[in-house]
């Protein structure tokens, strides 16, 4: 039983120390992109961000990025975006 529990917190940590993976697109437009591929995240990335800037740039993305800057996306006026920090949530 304490070896169980071990192996499920020893497999947590590895899980979170893997890197993380999100949908990737980048569309015009105003409505979000279908994902076409697939990105592992580098290490400076520890989110997934769905992003849609709307007028004037019409454009959406969704990709690896920092929470900070997703976080960013989502207080600037016009855009809107989600950010999430598990595989393929985005
Ligand atoms: C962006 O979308 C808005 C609203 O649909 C439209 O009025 C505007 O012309 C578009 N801008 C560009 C650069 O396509």
């Amino acid at each position: 039983m304490r070896t169980a529990v071990c192996a499920v917190l020893f497999l947590l940590l590895f899980y979170q120390g893997e890197a993380l993976r999100c949908n990737y697109c980048f569309g015009k437009g105003t409505t979000l992109c279908t994902a076409t591929s697939v990105q592992t995240c580098s290490r400076l990335a520890n989110a997934c961000g769905a992003v849609i800037l709307g007028s004037p740039l019409n454009s959406s993305f969704r990709q690896c990025m920092s929470m900070a800057v997703c976080q960013g996306y989502v207080q600037t006026p016009g855009a809107f975006a989600q950010c999430c920090s598990t595989d393929l949530c985005n």
